[in-house]
Parts: structure tokens; C-alpha cells; sequence
């Protein structure tokens, strides 16, 4: 992701969490909500897909649609990127305009590791989809929960939003989340100085030390 002019666009700081199902990103973006909260930051915490009313119907439908039609996997990525338009313009630009920080759990780099990595769709589409959507809110940190996928998995299948409900990402095969783990280890390799890697596979607590004291030293 390129770090463009964004910075001057806006006074708030934009913190993205991605990883794979079952990291514990969502408790850990609360949780440092809650501290920036605390040291009297005003906080958006949001997530994608979803984050707005129209958004959210649109995460409903890539997560869980079913029938004998196939949702193609342009569809899909397309899908998604409406989503990120509305959260952005409704959501996320206003907030970071008025000195927010916005705390997103997910953002485009799971774009480029599901549809991307996981499905094989082009990288110049999704970069180019990617920063249309973005409208210039570019992460300034992201913290990226690594775990392996069957360890994942397992968590992912004990907590799930919608228990019973067919969900398209947690039901592929242990191989297409191990492209995901991999496209995400990929980008926090080409940018070390946006993405911290965060080893997810200790007990949430250290994790979360690990993340505030980050977040304390850079969140301005
Ligand atoms: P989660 O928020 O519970 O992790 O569910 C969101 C799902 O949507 C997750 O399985 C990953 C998927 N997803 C994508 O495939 N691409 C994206 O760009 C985003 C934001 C999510």
C-alpha cells in the first residue's frame, strides 16, 4: 500500500488489525480502544466489511450467501469494495478528518490476502480497486495477528458470529488459508514500517501488552 499525501489530509491516525479468522483481533481492537479511550482520545472502532448500514448488508451477503448460483470471486472482490466505499465516505474519512483515531478491524490488506492471495485475482485489479476505494486513508499502523490456520480454525469454529450459519471463508480448506497467512506475511515484509507482526499465538494478555505499548509510542 503506498503512503501517500493522506497524512496531510487529515488530522486523526488511522490503525488497521488484520489477520485470520480466530486471532483475536476483534478483542484486541476493542481492548486498545478502550485504552486510547481511556487517555482521553475520542475512537472510532469499526470493522469491515460492514461499519455502515449498507455495508454491513453487503457483509451479510459475502459472508453468508448461499444457493445453486456461485458467487464469483469478481463479484466477491467487488462486493467488498462497495462495502469499503461506503464505510470510508461514511465512516472513516469524516472521523479521521475531525481528529479521530479510527481503530478498524480488517481493512484492505485483507483484500489483497483473501481476494488476492486466497482466490487469485490480480494484484493490479485489487491494488487498483483498493485505492479507490481507500479515497487516500491509508493505515499509519496495522497490526497483523499472525497464526498459523489450523490453529485458527479451531478457535475461529468455537466462537463464531453466526453459530450454525454457512459461512463462505470459514468453510474453505485449510489451503486456501494458508495463501491468506502467506499474502499477509508478504505485505508485512514489503512494509515493515506500517505493519507490525504480532505473533497470535500466546495467551491474549501478552499479546496486548505487546500492542498498547506500540500503540502508546506511535499514536499521536
Ligand atoms: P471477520 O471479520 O469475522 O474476520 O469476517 C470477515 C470475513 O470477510 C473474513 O472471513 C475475511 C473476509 N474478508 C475478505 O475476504 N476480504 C476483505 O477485504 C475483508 C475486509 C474481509
Amino acid at each position: 500500500m503506498e503512503n501517500n499525501t493522506a497524512k496531510q489530509r487529515y488530522k486523526g491516525f488511522f490503525i488497521t488489525f488484520e489477520g485470520p479468522e480466530g486471532s483475536g483481533k476483534s478483542t484486541q481492537a476493542r481492548k486498545l480502544a478502550e485504552f486510547l479511550t481511556a487517555k482521553g482520545r475520542e475512537v472510532l472502532l469499526t470493522r469491515e466489511p460492514g461499519g455502515t448500514p449498507l455495508a454491513e448488508l453487503l457483509r451479510k451477503l459475502v459472508k453468508n450467501f448461499e444457493g445453486e448460483e456461485v458467487m464469483h470471486a469478481d463479484t466477491e472482490l467487488l462486493l467488498i469494495e462497495a462495502a469499503r466505499v461506503q464505510h470510508v465516505q461514511e465512516k472513516i474519512l469524516p472521523a479521521l478528518q475531525s481528529g479521530k483515531v479510527v481503530i478498524c478491524d480488517r481493512f484492505a490488506d485483507s483484500t489483497t490476502a483473501y481476494q488476492g492471495g486466497a482466490r487469485g485475482i490480480d494484484p493490479d485489479s485489487i491494488a487498483f480497486l483498493n485505492r479507490l476505494a481507500m479515497a487516500q486513508c491509508v493505515p499509519d499502523l496495522t497490526f497483523l495477528l499472525d497464526l498459523p490456520p489450523n490453529i485458527g480454525f479451531a478457535r475461529a469454529n468455537e466462537r463464531k458470529e453466526t453459530k450454525g450459519e454457512h459461512d463462505r471463508f470459514e468453510e474453505e480448506q485449510l489451503n486456501f488459508h494458508l495463501r491468506v497467512r502467506n499474502a499477509f506475511l508478504a505485505i508485512a515484509e514489503r512494509e515493515p514500517s506500517r505493519m507490525r507482526l504480532i505473533n497470535a499465538d500466546r495467551d491474549p494478555d501478552t499479546i496486548y501488552q505487546e500492542i498498547r505499548a506500540i500503540a502508546d509510542k506511535l499514536v499521536r
